[in-house]
């Protein structure tokens, strides 16, 4: 049975671009470590993160979806499951688990609420590797076509209001495909704002799109300013 997302469309349950994205990532994990997934769903990385992890922690709203979860990841690797919104995970249970290794955002959608409070919240003391789902990929001209819409998700990208209106760029006066550099324009700018505002070193290590440029997976390298 597939994931339905938010918008009702039908999703593959482990596409091949996430797929070999995450595992090109994996590979900067130099031993076997703590993995976090904030969006486990039903498990289908899970059970590719249980051959690279000591620990696996589960976050998922859906019971349902994480019983299926624990089915595939049970026996194999050690694990904590959290059912509950991940923004409540991060502020109520994120501070009490200590250091982890890896921290995985599949979400359908945005999820750089997420990623903010996630920063927010944890402290990095060790290398952190970031893996990122982003469901709106390259159709942000799409969602940038009149201040008004661009101003909605800045406020979602940006951790202060950008000080000047967008240039020309951004206002695109269609919907438009646009340009991969300015995709990563928003993706990497909140990464960079993250590094600034907590004093962290951030490296983007990769980034799969799929074939109609949505959704894209990115992953990244934070580790501590020394
Ligand atoms: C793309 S699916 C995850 C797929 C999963 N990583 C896998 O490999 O099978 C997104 C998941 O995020 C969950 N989700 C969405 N918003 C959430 C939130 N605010 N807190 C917790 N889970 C959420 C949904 O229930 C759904 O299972």
């Amino acid at each position: 049975m597939p994931y339905v997302t938010n918008s009702k469309n039908q999703a593959e349950n482990l596409q091949k671009e996430k797929l070999n994205q995450r595992l090109e990532l994996l590979e900067y994990l130099k031993t076997k470590g703590r993995i976090l997934e904030l969006y486990a769903g039903r498990g289908f990385l899970s059970q590719v993160y249980a051959n690279f992890a000591t620990e696996l922690i589960l976050v998922d709203k859906r019971e349902d979806y994480l019983q299926e979860a624990k089915q595939k990841i049970h026996g194999k690797v050690s694990y904590k499951i959290f059912c509950k919104d991940n923004r409540k995970f991060i502020r109520e249970d994120l501070p009490c688990l200590g250091n982890i290794d890896f921290v995985d955002f599949d979400a359908f959608g945005s999820c750089a609420e997420q990623i903010k409070l996630f920063f927010d919240v944890y402290i990095v003391k060790k290398p952190l590797l970031v893996a990122v789902t982003d469901g709106l990929g390259l159709r942000w001209g799409w969602v940038c076509t009149n201040y008004e819409s661009f101003e909605h998700y800045a406020k979602k990208y940006f951790l202060e209001k950008p000080k000047q209106k967008p240039g020309v760029r951004f206002m695109a006066l269609k919907p438009v495909r646009v340009p991969r550099s300015f995709v990563k324009f928003f993706d990497e700018l909140l990464m960079m704002q993250i590094a600034k505002r907590y004093k962290l070193k951030v490296k983007k290590i990769n980034e799969f799109e799929r074939p109609r440029g949505f959704p894209v997976y990115l992953g990244f390298l934070v580790t501590p300013e020394i």
